[in-house]
């Protein structure tokens, strides 16, 4: 969607992945989450949105047909939420349903016939970002709806991004550039190793759908949920970062380990995912379920992911020529992950441990590593 925003794949957090509907999800988390935004770094990193998701609202309008906050779950309104959002530098999201009611079964309202009034609530709220899911559509085209609340979106005069969640099954790939910033393109993620690599499949072959302001959504993180070993969240991250997704953490930051919290926070990777060429990467090669993965970036380097999607340790191989960079005389790797840097002629080959994901970022010419304490580890460039 051409409103400016979105130019690189949204970061931010959403509750869903941690919390669904339990009473965890609350205002007093949802600050929680903002503090450790600035405290722990995560906004230096780039993360911006703080996103509340379903259950947050009254299950029913009020007397003026408008949509209620849950006075128990945020006993100072939305307003005064996003506010406090807002005081930390962030941006603040919301959630409904393209439908009569969300999909949660207390039925809540949704935003079906309700466009124009549900998005001058949430601009008067100060919301910057709406998540509009596709439960209780009563079989409405998705196009109409989805349409309508992004005019709906536009006429409050106020900046959203827009993200159309109706889990591919209408193809929004094929029609949603103009109408989203972003289209969830599978059923809902969890948190488990396999159903992450199922959504990662689905999602790869879309690439050429995606672009700035028009991104490819496989669904939120679960990095540090638990339900992986930290090996298949850095996989989970990096492929999302290959596939510039959208990056939207869905653990609860106050309980994720220094292991995950560092899978999190890897700015080299996270460089990848908001390259402003703004490309997806695309597959080189997948045979033996061993995955080579490119994606060019606006300095003329390429990120090549190597996943190792096997039970024991492989060995991945591709070329310079076959990732597309170009011919050179020599060219330099650097580890996303280990940050070790070493030069190839053009063979790009390396042991992968079960579940792993390698991720070099591939610049022509010899480039020596950044000396310790003149330059961050987490350095570009190296130079
Ligand atoms: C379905 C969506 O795909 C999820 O991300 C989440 O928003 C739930 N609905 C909430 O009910």
């Amino acid at each position: 969607l051409d409103n400016g925003l979105a130019r690189t794949p949204p970061m931010g957090f959403n509750n869903w992945n941690t919390t669904q509907c339990t009473a965890t999800f609350n205002e007093s988390m949802i600050k929680s989450i903002a503090e450790e935004f600035v405290s722990k770094g995560l906004k230096d990193a780039g993360y911006q949105y703080v996103n509340i998701d379903d259950c947050w609202a009254k299950t029913s309008r009020n007397a003026q047909g408008d949509l209620d906050p849950d006075p128990a779950r945020f006993p100072n309104g939305i307003k005064a939420l996003a506010d406090y959002v807002h005081s930390k530098g962030l941006k603040f999201g919301i959630y409904t349903s393209a439908g009569t009611h969300t999909c949660n079964k207390a039925g809540f309202p949704g935003g079906l016939d309700h466009e124009q009034q549900d998005a001058n609530r949430f601009a008067s709220w100060g919301v910057d970002y709406l998540k509009y899911d596709n439960c209780n559509n009563q079989g409405v085209d998705a196009q109409t709806r989805y349409k309508k609340m992004r005019d709906a979106l536009a006429a409050t005069g106020r900046p959203f991004v827009y993200s159309i969640t109706e889990w591919g099954q209408n193809q929004p790939w094929l029609w949603a550039q103009p109408v989203g910033n972003l289209w969830r393109t599978t059923g809902d993620i969890s948190d488990s190793y396999t159903k992450m690599v199922s959504i990662f499949t689905k999602n790869l072959p879309l690439a050429q759908y995606a672009k700035p302001g028009a991104w490819n959504d496989p669904d939120m993180l679960e990095v540090g949920n638990g339900g992986m070993t930290p090996a298949e969240y850095r996989s989970h991250f990096s492929l999302w970062s290959i596939m510039a997704a959208p990056l939207l953490i869905g653990s609860d930051l106050r309980k994720v380990s220094a292991e995950n919290y560092a899978t999190l926070v890897n700015k080299d990777v996270i460089a990848v995912d908001q390259d402003p060429l703004g490309v997806q990467g695309k597959q080189i090669s997948a045979a033996g379920n061993k995955y080579v993965i490119s994606k060019p970036l606006s300095n003329g380097d390429y990120a090549v992911a190597l996943f190792n999607n096997n039970s024991s340790a492989q060995t991945i191989s591709t070329t310079a020529a076959a990732i597309g960079i170009g011919s050179a005389s020599s060219y330099t790797l650097k580890d996303l992950w280990s940050k070790s840097t070493r030069s190839t002629t053009g063979t790009i080959s390396v042991s992968v441990p079960a579940h792993e994901t390698v991720v070099y970022r591939v610049a022509k010419g010899v480039r020596t590593a950044p000396s310790a304490g003149t330059h961050q580890v987490s350095d570009l460039s190296w130079d």
